[in-house]
């Protein structure tokens, strides 16, 4: 087992990764449960493929569940699905020093952490991430929203875990997909700043899409402890050490909003296009070489994600307008994530954003 701490004061917390930890969550939950019993909110799915691993496991503690299952995928990051497990957690009588688990991927962490970070002001939460995607990414740091019409992850809130479990195993049942989509986030770690770990995925990224678990620990033991030094410096994306994470976000996020936010273009998929633009990008404003762009383009092509735009129906100027609302836009601008390496990403405030919109047009033919 690797533990990982983010050091964030009386906010600090362990992130623990070993195969089998699902199976062994009695030993950190029990203590953490209340009348012997713990709430835990997870959707369909992920209950029917690894639900019954966490019920055992607590069980064999003599810990009792209360499950609160929401429907599987993004619609669930909701004002709707967010009242009823508020309800549901009012009903159960959960107090302010009770742990919540979320168990699953990124929407239930999300949807769970504001859960917890509003319902009496301010409840512990504890993450068991399901998917790549939460694993690598976001059950580490505490960011928490739910989505609403004028934009994803717009109502939300800073609210960090108490603990966060990763179990590798959970991906055994997680469809190849959805185990590509958030290999992305993985590859993002080695683009934004450790040219060393872009090597190895390079060398060993078809094995975590493969299901191989030793290659799926070491990618997830490097994803966790990279964003755990980055969040532990800037965990309200304050000084632009944090948005280094948001590389391939803004044009992805775009590209998600024009195609509904559905299964049509996966959050991970638009973040490869994403970071495959801003490498473009970059290499024509001459701040990193052509060869760089290409390199970090082809290796996510050699794994199956999307790096162009191609069969998305939209245009340069429709992206540009997701992109004016992107909330990571200040001062009247938008912030590009950019590089001058593979392993030397930076924040771009000041781009022109006609120059975006002429490339755009460009990359879309
Ligand atoms: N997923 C980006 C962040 O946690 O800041």
């Amino acid at each position: 087992m690797r533990q990982v701490d983010v050091g964030l004061g009386a906010r600090s917390y362990r992130v623990l990764i070993g195969e089998g930890l699902i199976d062994r969550a009695g030993e950190w939950l029990a203590p953490l449960a209340r009348n012997a019993a713990i709430t835990i909110v997870s959707e369909e799915n992920v209950w029917t493929a690894q639900g019954k691993r966490l019920v055992d496991a607590l069980a064999r503690t003599g810990t009792a569940c209360n499950p609160i299952l929401v429907a599987p995928g993004e619609a669930s990051k909701s004002w709707a699905t967010l009242a009823t497990v508020i309800d549901r957690l009012v009903e159960l009588g959960t107090e302010r020093q009770d742990h919540i688990v979320a168990f699953g991927g990124g929407v239930i962490g999300d949807l769970t952490g504001f859960a917890a970070a509003i319902l009496n002001r301010g409840c512990n939460y504890v993450q068991i991430p399901t998917s790549l995607l939460a694993q690598v990414d976001s059950s580490v740091g505490g960011k928490t929203a739910i989505n609403v019409p004028a934009g994803k992850n717009l109502v939300g809130a800073f609210h960090q875990p108490s603990l966060v479990l990763i179990d590798p195993l959970a991906l055994a049942t997680l469809p190849t997909r959805e185990l590509r989509a958030g290999y992305a986030e993985v590859v993002k770690y080695g683009l934004i700043g450790d040219p060393a770990f872009f090597d190895w995925c390079e060398a060993h990224g078809h094995e975590v899409i493969a299901g191989d678990v030793a290659a799926q620990s070491h990618a997830i033991e490097a994803s966790v402890g990279a964003k755990a030094l980055i969040v532990a410096e800037d965990e309200r994306e304050t000084s632009g050490r944090r948005a280094l994470l948001n590389l391939g976000h803004t044009f992805g996020h775009a590209l998600e909003a024009e195609t509904g936010f559905s299964d049509r273009l996966l959050h991970g998929e638009a973040v490869a296009i994403g970071m495959a633009l801003a490498f473009h990008f970059s290499a024509r404003r001459g701040l990193c070489s052509a060869d760089d762009a290409a390199r970090a383009t082809a290796h996510l092509a050699a794994v199956g994600l999307p790096t162009q735009m191609r069969g998305i129906e939209t245009t340069a100027g429709r992206l540009m307008a997701h992109m004016a609302k992107d909330k990571k836009k200040s001062g009247g601008r938008v912030s590009f994530i950019l590089a001058r390496a593979i392993g030397e990403a930076f924040v771009d405030a000041g781009v022109d954003l006609g120059d975006v919109e002429t490339f755009l047009a460009e990359e879309l033919g």
